[in-house]
């Protein structure tokens, strides 16, 4: 094997199986981060309001973030190809939440598709202190 051959090969064994292994981050610095950023204290109750609420603004068939995640987070939610979603709440899914880049990259399509802009700073903070609160 050459060199680059080689190297290739030792970056795919080492690269992640799943993409939310990075385990760079957690809810709790997560939740820390952007209440800071907002100047908050975050709060489950809000979030809870937020993640049941029916927003405008997104699409019409993702009112809601109950749309794909169900209004239980603890429970298996579907996403609109019929994939399976995992639980969201941190006491049956321990893994939830531990890679920035995944993290912001379903926040971002997730907000989009619901309230049709990002989500600010406070309505992260509060519906992961809500999913870590479960
Ligand atoms: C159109 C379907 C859909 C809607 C609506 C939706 N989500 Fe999601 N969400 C997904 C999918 C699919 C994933 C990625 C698969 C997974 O994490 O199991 C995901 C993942 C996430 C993640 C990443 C979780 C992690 O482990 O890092 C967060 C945070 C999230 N959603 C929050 C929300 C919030 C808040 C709303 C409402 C504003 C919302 N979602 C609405 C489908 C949806």
């Amino acid at each position: 094997m050459n060199r680059l051959a080689f190297t290739l090969a030792a970056l795919l064994a080492a690269a992640p199986a799943f993409a939310q292994d990075a385990n760079d981050t957690s809810a709790a610095k997560l939740i820390a981060q952007y209440s800071a950023e907002a100047g908050i204290t975050a709060s489950a109750e809000a979030g809870k309001a937020f993640f049941l609420a029916n927003q405008t603004g997104g699409g019409a068939d993702t009112p809601s973030c109950t749309s794909c995640h169900t209004a239980d987070p603890k429970a298996m939610g579907q996403a609109r190809t019929g994939k399976p979603i995992e639980p969201m709440a941190l006491s049956v899914n321990p893994k939830r939440f531990t890679d920035t880049a995944f993290v912001n990259k379903w926040f971002g399509r997730n907000c989009d598709s619901v309230l049709g802009r990002e989500c600010t700073p406070a309505e992260k903070a509060n519906v992961l202190a809500y999913y870590s609160s479960l």
